[in-house]
Formats: structure tokens, sequence, C-alpha cells
């Protein structure tokens, strides 16, 4: 896969879709004052949300920590943690009033541009594998499945699995 950095953004090749398409979105890196538009964010993105707790503990030295902000709101956000020459992408959500228009490719592309500048190997991710947008976007950057981890996310019969995916980054 080519690692190719076109247009300031990530692209794993020619063909690859093309960033948001909303006019006017940045992405600066998340303070702890957005902390309560994340948690609003949380509580709509996803069945388990994280605690206010967990995000607060996201603000080291070895995580990123990215905000995607339209119009002065912040309309999405990304949580990737660094270990060795791994980077983790540990949570990535976009308010619902704004999926589908590119920033959740994005985030992850901003998240993977920077990873490679910090110089680590790869990403990895885990993902549940009913969550067909997040696999979907996923696998066009060039992320690929290397295993699985059962009944992984909590849910109504027992857990379900997930998909663990990586990007190698050579
Ligand atoms: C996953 C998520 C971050 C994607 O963000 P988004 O801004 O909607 O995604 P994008 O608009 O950048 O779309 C990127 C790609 O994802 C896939 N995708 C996004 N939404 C999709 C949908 N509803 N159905 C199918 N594929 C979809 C497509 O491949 C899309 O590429 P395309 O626009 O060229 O077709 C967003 O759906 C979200 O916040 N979900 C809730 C939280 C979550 O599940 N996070 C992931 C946890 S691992």
């Amino acid at each position: 896969m080519a690692n190719d950095k076109a247009d300031g953004g990530y692209m794993t090749d020619a063909k690859a879709p093309t960033l948001d398409r909303v006019d006017g979105s940045s992405i600066r890196p998340l303070t702890r004052e957005d902390l309560p538009c994340v948690m609003e964010l949380e509580l709509l993105g996803h069945s388990h949300p994280w605690t206010e707790g967990i995000f607060r503990d996201c603000f080291k030295d070895n995580y990123r920590v990215w905000a995607c902000i339209h119009k002065d709101e912040l309309v999405g956000y990304a949580i990737i943690s660094y270990q060795f020459d791994e980077a983790h992408l540990l949570n990535v959500c976009v308010h619902p009033s704004f999926r589908g228009m590119g920033l959740g490719r994005k985030l992850l592309r901003h998240a993977i541009t920077v990873a490679i500048e910090d110089d680590l190997a790869c990403m990895i991710l885990e993902v549940r594998k009913s969550n067909r947008a997040a696999i979907l976007l996923y696998r066009s950057e060039g992320f690929q499945q290397i295993g699985v981890r059962p009944k992984y996310y909590p849910g109504p019969s027992g857990g379900e699995d997930a998909r663990v995916m990586e990007l190698q980054f050579t």
C-alpha cells in the first residue's frame, strides 16, 4: 500500500475517496474545555459510552486527542494512544447530523498522518462486528482484519465480537 500524502492528507491510493464535503471544517487538538461537548456526542454516538473520567485520562503524553470543528462547534473527535511503535485508535465519533460528509475519514487520516510523523509503525483498532459504517471506513483507508476478540464489547446477548484491524505504515 502506498502511503502518499497528497493535498495535506493521507492517501491509500489514487482512488481514495475525497475528504470532507462540509465547508470550513478543521481539526485541532482536543482540550479539557471540550469535554462537555464531547460527552454530548459520546452519548449520541455509542451504545456503551465512555465516561468523562475516561476521556480525562487521555490527556497524557502518550495520547493524541483530536477535535473536528465546524463553525466553532465540536462535531467530532478521535482518541489515539501510543504504545511502543503502535498507535491505537480508541475512539472516533462524528455528530449524527454531520455523518456521511467525510468528517470521520478526515479525523482518521489526520490521526494516521500524525502517527506517521511521530515515527510509529502501524495503527490498530477494535470495531464491533456489526458496525458496518466504521468497518467500511477503515477498510477504505487500507486497514486489514488481523484477528477477532470474542465478546469484547458489552451487548444484549452476552457481548459482541470485535474485529481487530491494522494499518501498517510501511
Ligand atoms: C464511524 C463514523 C465515525 C464515520 O464517520 P462519518 O463522518 O459518518 O464517515 P465519513 O462520512 O467520513 O465516511 C467515510 C466512509 O465510511 C463509510 N460509511 C460512513 N457512513 C456509512 C453508512 N451509513 N453506511 C455505510 N458506510 C458508511 C463509507 O465507506 C464512507 O465512505 P464514502 O463516503 O466514500 O462512501 C460515524 O459513523 C460515527 O461517529 N459512528 C458512531 C461512533 C462509532 O461507531 N465509531 C467507531 C467506533 S470503532
